[in-house]
């Protein structure tokens, strides 16, 4: 009898942590040879997940639940320290709060996005990663269900980023820290999709957008970049993995 009620807890915790009605898991890893700070940022329609900023040491990972319906973006903070007034602040994909914790506050461009809407359309879960924000880390995602394919991007944008793109830190010896997007460079309406290139037929890849494009073939590299970027699965928990 008590092994029967184990083995029906068991089943019920199993429901709970592969999905169903009760939400799925995402699994954040840090494969970096560093230290990162990863952060979640919920869509309007959707409730904060559990945590909006941690810390992460190199091949530490964190289990995070979300609601069925959750949307959102994911993404990493690099070089952060507290100050001598208790002060928290990263030179990359910093949110502003001052703290660990982003709540609610997305995350300084450049910063390359992992991006999710669960149970969308068909009750499909859609997912991306995103360097329309720009460029600071590697990152994939790894969906665990049969036929589902992961995405990421890979590389190293930094290495390859046109000039006038980089962004440096003197605090960090004048290395660069990640490679802005021509939207966040330039604000130009061809870069960004927006005033009169507010339109999937007339925004098209730029030169620019295309050096992303080349280094993540999987990745968005402009606004309207749907069509080779977008991934769709059901039923799977997801690992987003940073220097995969
Ligand atoms: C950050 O969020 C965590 C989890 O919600 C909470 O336990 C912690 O107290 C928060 N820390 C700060 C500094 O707000
Ligand atoms: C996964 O990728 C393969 C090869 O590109 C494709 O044929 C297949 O339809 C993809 N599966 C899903 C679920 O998108
Ligand atoms: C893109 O084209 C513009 C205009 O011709 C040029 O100034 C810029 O250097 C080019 N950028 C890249 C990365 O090729």
């Amino acid at each position: 009898m008590a092994s029967t009620t184990r083995t029906l807890l068991a089943f019920f915790v199993f429901l709970l942590l592969h999905g169903g009605i009760h939400g799925i898991t995402f699994t954040v890893k840090n494969n970096c040879g560093f230290t990162i700070w990863p952060a979640t940022l919920s869509s309007a329609a959707a409730p904060p997940l559990q945590e909006t900023g941690f810390i992460l040491i190199p091949g530490a990972s964190a289990a995070l639940p979300a609601p069925a319906k959750w949307s959102g973006r994911i993404w990493a903070r690099t070089h952060c320290s507290t100050d001598s007034s208790g002060r928290f602040s990263c030179l990359s994909g910093d949110c502003g709060t001052g703290t660990v914790n982003c709540s609610g506050s997305g995350g300084a461009p450049p910063a390359s996005l992992a991006e999710f809407t669960l149970d969308g359309a068909d009750g499909k879960d859609f997912y991306d990663t995103s360097l329309v924000d720009g460029f600071n880390l590697p990152v994939a995602i790894l969906p665990d269900a049969a036929g589902c394919n992961a995405t990421s991007c890979a590389v190293d944008v930094d290495r390859g980023c046109p000039p006038g793109l980089r962004e440096t830190s003197a605090a960090a010896g004048g290395a660069v820290i990640g490679c802005m997007s021509p939207c966040v460079a330039f604000r130009e309406d061809e870069y960004c999709c927006s005033g009169r290139y507010n339109d999937p037929k007339i925004c098209k890849p730029t030169n620019y957008s295309m050096v992303f494009k080349r280094a993540c073939p999987q990745a968005y590299s402009y606004p309207y970049d749907d069509a080779t970027s977008t991934f769709t699965c059901v039923g799977a928990n997801y690992v987003i993995s940073f220097c995969p």
